[in-house]
């Protein structure tokens, strides 16, 4: 059975046990990993995320009256019960803001939301890096619209990547930018998705990994980490703060001569790492559309490099994972999404994995740090109905 169908089936399970009723629909939405173009998205940069078979599934019963009941197989989060009125900013906390505030920005948009009971169940792992908040946003955002009668175009699909950004902005109070929201809901099987973050505009790159031997995998290190904690906010406001020295509406408009311009250390770092960050983008695309995948590896590298000494976002966890990576074979390797912990990934020949697996293993026991967790991905598709 596929992570989407067995979510499913759990979703459907909770609406039942939860609230005593049937789905008129499920809905499922996929985590991602970022290949490259990271830090990047608030900038107006280019990144190359792509969407992972794991999914957060919703399944979601209409009611005839205002109100919202949520529920979620995870033990840790408390049900939610309320009308539509009050699912906005400073009205929910903990994992239903996600939820409730996605509907609530999807109401904003003008979709005319209906009252509905919904459960949630998902196998993306939590705090990995690998966008489980985003991937539960766009379930809900999707089955929301859905319920309210909406049909599934290209147009309601960007008003729903702009409502869950605006939902994990103003009501979960994280300032991400729009990466995750949206390879969960435009990601193509099989590619990853280019996104110019400034407009959202998407281009699918096929990645032709298995074609050419290879493999990604994702090496969770299983040290959380939250996003809505002063270290993103940090980052994001000396990108603003350089944008504005430079005079630039966008730190991602700014070449490398500018960065020299920087008089602060730390804002001329953190620009030198956007800069050199969508150049790697770009090369990488080139690369990957070349048919030369097998030869992205060093670009990796160097994306870690400037993550961890530029952009001061990596942790110990993640430099021991990606060296023993690369020394057991790896071909390349970096810390993926906000960093501060969460998952590392790793390009790899088939053959190594077992090898890649037992070394990261081995290199965090040795200095005592979490075991990690490693898993081999594909890409997969984004938000859809699934029944
Ligand atoms: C988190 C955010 C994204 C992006 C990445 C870093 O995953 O949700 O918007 O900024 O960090 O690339």
């Amino acid at each position: 059975m596929s992570s989407a169908e067995e979510q499913a089936e759990l979703a459907v399970a909770e609406l039942r046990s939860a609230w005593g009723v049937q789905p008129d629909g499920v809905w499922a939405a996929p985590g991602r990993v970022n290949l490259i173009g990271e830090h990047v998205d608030y900038n107006g940069g280019r990144c190359l995320p792509l969407a992972l078979t794991r999914v957060t599934a919703a399944a979601a019963r209409r009611r005839d009256d205002d109100r919202v009941r949520l529920a979620s197989t995870d033990p840790s989060a408390a049900p939610f019960e309320g009308t539509l009125a009050d699912l906005g900013p400073g009205a929910v906390s903990g994992w239903a803001a996600y939820a409730a505030g996605t509907l609530w920005a999807v109401q904003q948009a003008g979709v005319d939301v209906p009252g509905m009971d919904l459960a949630v169940s998902s196998d993306v792992p939590l705090g990995a890096g690998l966008s489980s908040s985003a991937s539960l946003e766009a379930a809900v955002a999707i089955a929301a619209a859905e319920l309210a009668g909406r049909d599934d175009d290209e147009a309601l699909r960007h008003l729903l990547i702009r409502a869950a950004i605006r939902a994990e902005n103003e009501v979960v109070g994280a300032g991400t930018g729009g990466m995750d929201q949206t390879v969960a809901l435009l990601a193509e099987e099989g590619s990853a998705l280019l996104i110019h973050t400034r407009d959202l505009r998407t281009e699918p790159v096929h990645l032709g990994l298995a074609e050419a031997g290879l493999e990604l995998m994702v090496i969770d290190t299983r040290v959380s980490h939250t996003l809505a904690d002063g270290q993103y906010a940090e980052r994001r406001a000396d990108c603003d703060e350089a944008a504005r020295q430079l005079g630039l509406e966008w730190l991602s408009d700014a070449g490398p001569a500018d960065v020299e311009r920087l008089a602060d250390p730390r804002l001329r770092a953190r620009a030198r790492h956007v800069v050199s960050e969508n150049q790697r983008v770009d090369t990488v695309v080139e690369l990957v559309r070349a048919g030369r995948v097998a030869e992205i590896g060093p670009l990796l590298d160097a994306s870690h490099a400037s993550l961890r000494n530029d952009y001061e976002v990596s942790a110990v966890e993640l430099d021991v994972v990606v060296a023993a990576a690369r020394e057991a074979g790896a071909l390349g390797a970096r810390m993926v999404g906000g960093g501060f912990g969460g998952s590392a990934i790793a390009l790899i020949r088939p053959g190594d994995a077992e090898a890649v697996g037992d070394a990261v293993l081995a290199a965090c026991r040795q200095r005592g740090l979490a075991e990690p967790v490693t898993l081999t991905v594909t890409s997969g598709p984004a938000a859809r109905r699934i029944c």
